[in-house]
């Protein structure tokens, strides 16, 4: 895995990034800023652990070149099945209306058309942000409750979440921490206002952060 590049941006090492959601799009966002260079980078996730929901996923070919890019296609390659053909038959009588020979993607443009589990292109991106620790933190069970868009005079963002007083900070392993049964019975949680220099939204379809930006708009918000 080829170690991230120096800073392109002039703030690289200084800027605090605070990424709100570990889903699929919080933890792409945060490898590709880590590997541009990002030094302090902060993933803020609801759930105790990431990565066990859903179903199929199609790796398309312009997919699998950005997680090369990023360091994380063969975890999800070994996972993988690469498909060939597909058939797109009559659901009346099961006739054959076309045939795509899928040869030609790995020929004419290096990567193959794969599916996985989704578990299995979260964990592979997982994995590429656990490669970076020093630059990318996790806190678990951490809940965003509001943002207040209003910068403070130096130009940070607020947020407040609700935590536990020491967040489980390892995805894979927060099951088996001795913090367990005060998880389990909401003690020791705390409601806390944090800052960063940058925050990006990736908490899902019904995003706080959304909802709070578009109050703050004064729009609607119709999600
Ligand atoms: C259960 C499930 C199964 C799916 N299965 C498939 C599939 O098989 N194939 C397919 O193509 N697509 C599937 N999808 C859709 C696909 O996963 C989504 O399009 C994609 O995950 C969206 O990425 P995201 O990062 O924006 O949101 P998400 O992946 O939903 O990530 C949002 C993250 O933010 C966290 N979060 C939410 N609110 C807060 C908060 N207030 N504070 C802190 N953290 C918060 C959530 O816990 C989550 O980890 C599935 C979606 C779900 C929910
Ligand atoms: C994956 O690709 C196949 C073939 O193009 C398509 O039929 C299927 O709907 C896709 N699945 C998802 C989850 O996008």
């Amino acid at each position: 895995m080829a170690t991230p590049t120096t800073p392109q941006a002039p703030l690289g090492t200084q800027l605090s990034i605070a990424i709100l959601g570990g889903g699929i799009a919080g933890l792409s966002t945060a490898l590709a800023l880590a590997r541009q260079g990002f030094q302090d980078i902060t993933i803020y996730e609801a759930a105790k652990g990431l990565g066990e929901v859903g179903a199929g996923i199609n790796i398309t070919i312009n997919l699998a070149r950005i997680m090369e890019r990023l360091g994380c296609l063969d975890y999800a390659r070994d996972r993988a099945v690469a498909l060939e053909q597909y058939k797109v038959l009559e659901s009346e009588n099961d006739e054959q209306l076309t045939h795509v020979n899928l040869d030609y993607l790995q020929k004419d443009f290096g990567y193959p058309f794969l599916v996985v589990h989704r578990r299995d292109l979260q964990g592979a991106i997982l994995k590429g942000c656990q490669s970076l620790p020093d630059q990318i933190k996790f806190q678990l069970h951490t809940a965003l409750l509001e943002v207040d868009y209003t910068p403070t005079p130096e130009g940070k963002t607020r947020f407040k979440v609700k935590r536990n007083v020491a967040p489980p900070t390892d995805p894979e392993n927060v099951k088996g921490a001795a913090d367990k049964k005060a998880q389990e019975e909401d003690l020791d949680r705390e409601e806390v206002w944090l800052e960063a220099d940058l925050v990006i939204a990736a908490d899902g379809i019904r995003s706080v952060a959304r909802r709070d930006m578009l109050k703050k708009l004064g729009e609607e918000d119709h999600s």
